[in-house]
């Protein structure tokens, strides 16, 4: 699915679900990690590697750079013995973060790297200036040339002491990847505690780099000269998790989430105890059953590990169904509310202000003609046209499928009538 042809998805809904379903490896994780092989040029096997488009679009702009090898099912082998083109052109990256996780490890490795602006959701400001404070203080001058990013320096990169002036997952994954192959010793204060983080800094200690504080607010890295390929497992896909728990919740449904880490969505689970879902973990299996009486929660998105952005339009669509008055603060993005817009065709009883929504439940919806604004909103519709009554048909639903592997055929596995059509 290269080009972006308009997607549509058409779901009947209404139909109990019920079954197992199984997480697929994180995006999140996958996105940073495959970046990563910049800084080595050695041979890398990745498993469990999410086949979504956004991580089908990273693999391409690392072919354009010069990358050798092959990515199917879940499974990446590739290398970079030479970086060929010290471009990633805009129609590869154009609809992800991926560029600008390439700008860090290829200035490191390269000395030059020539990017074009960042895309991704158009869920708020997406800035980059951490990213580039950063890098400029460890010895690249960046500047903007026609919509492109040109980072350039003349020699190895240099040590830095920085602290993040507010949580940035990928701000600490691009830093953190640039610090392995710089001179001296880097310390990044503030640094995001998103598992993601914590799996990159792994793979980039697998792959020989020093570094300490995995999975705490500060990381010390003492630069290489040069780092090994590896193989590496990508660790689950908690907002693929939890969307997939959020489904569980519906209705009268009941689903098993396989390859779960309970401790990636605690606080997804704490919220649903509140909302009163019966949430059951043993290992890595989480059962949930739809409770029809369900209550009224308050909650706001922060970074990790408190509820997080990325499963704010999935709740927000749970919580159409709730008896009561519920309430969103969205504290991460200033335009992750879109989704609303589309849940109130479909007849749900929304207000937002600001970054507050207020969620009037409990409201049948149903079905009618949406539109996915961005991928986590994908999700909350997809579920919305679960729960409706009739047809419902999302339009550009391309972005479901930048992010949630094969989710219309999880979905018919568990008793979904829902078909994708390309037009
Ligand atoms: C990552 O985006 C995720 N993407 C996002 O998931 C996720 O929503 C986000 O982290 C927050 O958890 C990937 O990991 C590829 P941030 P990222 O830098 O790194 C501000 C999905 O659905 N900020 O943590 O781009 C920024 O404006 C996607 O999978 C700066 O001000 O997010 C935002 O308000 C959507 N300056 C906040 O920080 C910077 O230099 C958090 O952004 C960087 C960020």
């Amino acid at each position: 699915m290269g080009k972006k042809k308009n997607m549509k998805i058409i779901i009947q809904g209404q139909n109990r679900l019920s079954g197992t379903v199984r997480t697929a490896g994180a995006k999140n994780a996958a996105l940073p990690e495959l970046a990563a092989i910049l800084l080595s040029k050695g041979e890398f096997h990745f498993q469990d590697v999410p086949e979504v488009e956004d991580i089908k679009v990273m693999y391409r702009a690392l072919q354009n750079l010069g990358a050798e090898g092959h990515f199917n099912s879940n499974s990446v082998k590739i290398k970079i013995p030479e970086v060929t083109s010290e471009l990633v052109p805009r129609e590869i990256v154009e609809t992800s973060r991926a560029s600008i996780l390439i700008l860090g490890p290829l200035v490191a490795r390269n000395g030059y790297a020539r990017v074009c602006q960042p895309g991704g959701c158009p869920i708020g400001d997406r800035k980059i200036n951490y990213h580039l404070d950063g890098l400029s203080r460890m010895g690249a001058e960046i500047k903007e040339e026609e919509h492109h990013l040109v980072a350039k320096a003349a020699k190895q990169l240099n040590a830095i002491d920085y602290t993040f002036p507010t949580k940035s997952v990928t701000g600490t994954e691009n830093l953190l990847m640039a610090a392995t192959l710089a001179e001296g010793t880097t310390i990044l204060r503030n640094c995001a505690l998103e598992p993601e983080v914590g799996d990159l800094v792994q793979l980039l200690t697998n792959m020989g780099a020093d570094i300490t504080g995995k999975n705490t607010e500060t990381l010390t890295i003492k630069g290489q000269t040069s780092l090994q390929g590896t193989s590496h497992r990508i660790i689950p896909d908690r907002i693929e998790m939890g969307t997939y728990i959020m489904v569980g919740c519906l209705g009268e449904n009941e689903i098993i989430v396989e390859n779960a880490v309970p401790e990636f969505v605690q606080s997804l689970l704490n919220i649903l105890e509140q909302i009163g879902c019966y949430v059951t973990v043993k290992n890595d299996t989480i059962k949930v059953t739809a409770n029809g009486n369900l209550k009224p929660v308050s909650v706001e998105t922060l970074p990790y590990p408190d509820y997080p952005t990325d499963l704010q339009a999935q709740l927000t669509t749970l919580l159409t169904q709730v008896n009561g008055i519920s309430k969103i603060k969205e504290n991460i993005f200033n335009n992750r509310f879109q989704h609303t817009r589309e849940l109130k065709k479909m007849g749900a009883a929304i207000d937002v202000d600001g970054d507050i929504a207020i969620i009037r439940g409990k409201t049948p919806l149903s079905g009618q003609t949406i539109r996915a604004t961005d991928l986590r909103a994908s999700a909350a519709l997809v579920m919305g046209g679960l729960i409706a009554e009739g047809e419902t048909v999302m339009d550009n639903a391309y972005q479901l499928f930048r992010g949630y592997e094969n989710m219309p055929l999880k979905l018919q596995q568990l008793g979904a009538d829902i078909k994708n059509i390309e037009e």
